[in-house]
């Protein structure tokens, strides 16, 4: 399986954080919030990762990963011209990923507790055609919400609901086989402009099906002022409890 990092995107509801830096940069407590999800996909055992790049400071993003190597990983870099969607950051991925099944971590996207290996080998072995995890938030209306069926399956997913219908929602990780490609370039962008994940995903409901557990670790995204402290609190925590280990480092040149 290869991996996808997005670090694309304006970021404008961290201004003045991200006026003049990429969001992907920032700290969270002891390490740059791209490390977490280059984190969990090296600890999914993906050793092939894509880094897709825009918006600001896209050189020190490259500068500060380099070839991936003090994470153990072989990194490569794409660049996006423009926040013209997660679905459209993913499009750019389709010559790396080639015929592999593959994972997407938003950037900013935070997860602590169990590795996701075994979610990873369940949907590369099944039926699935797409995956992605849900989790349980008490603010559901900023994300991408789940619509369930009266057997409790997802029957459909809503981005940025003013009503939503649950408060479960597909936290910032995917997965996807190549035909999601072939789903993407049939995208038409959303009332905001964008090409949404969530319609990639919903694709799959019907047809060969979404795969769905629910995340049971800590998960926050970090794309607000209010998340971004809540990333920092779960990371010491899990440095309290002997879980963070040490951030990669490299002589600087
Ligand atoms: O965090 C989970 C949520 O992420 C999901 O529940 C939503 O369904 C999904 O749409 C997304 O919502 P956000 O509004 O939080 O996404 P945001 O625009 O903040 O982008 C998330 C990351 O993706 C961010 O770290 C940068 C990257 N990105 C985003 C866009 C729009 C790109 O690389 N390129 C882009 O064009």
């Amino acid at each position: 399986m290869k991996g996808i990092v997005l670090a694309g995107g304006t970021a404008t509801r961290l201004y003045p954080l991200t006026i003049v830096t990429n969001k992907h940069l920032l700290p969270i407590y002891d390490r740059p919030m791209i490390y977490y999800p280059i984190e969990t996909l090296a600890r999914m055992g993906i050793r092939e990762v894509m880094v897709i790049v825009g918006g600001k400071s896209v050189g020190d993003v490259v500068e500060l990963l380099g070839d991936g190597s003090a994470f153990g990983i072989d990194l490569t870099y794409r660049y996006q011209p423009g926040a013209l969607g997660i679905a459209h950051a993913i499009g750019l991925a389709r010559g790396f990923v080639g015929d592999d099944a593959f994972c997407c971590v938003l950037g900013d996207n935070i997860l602590r507790g169990p590795a996701l290996a075994d979610v990873a080998s369940a949907f590369e072995a099944g039926p699935f055609g797409a995956g992605t995890l849900l989790y349980r938030v008490s603010d559901p209306e900023r994300f991408g919400v789940a619509e369930l069926g009266p057997d409790g399956h997802v029957v459909g997913f809503e981005e940025k609901p003013e009503h939503p219908k649950s408060d479960l929602i597909p936290i910032g990780v995917y997965f996807l086989r190549p035909d999601a490609f072939d789903v993407i370039d049939h995208l038409l962008p959303s009332g905001r402009g964008e090409l949404e994940i969530t319609d990639v995903l919903n694709h799959y409901i019907p047809e060969r099906g979404l795969y769905s557990p629910v995340y049971d670790g800590h998960w926050t995204d970090a794309g607000t002022v209010p998340s971004l402290l809540r990333a920092a609190e779960l990371a010491a925590a899990d440095d309290a409890a002997g879980q963070l280990p040490p951030p990669v480092s490299r002589p600087v040149r």
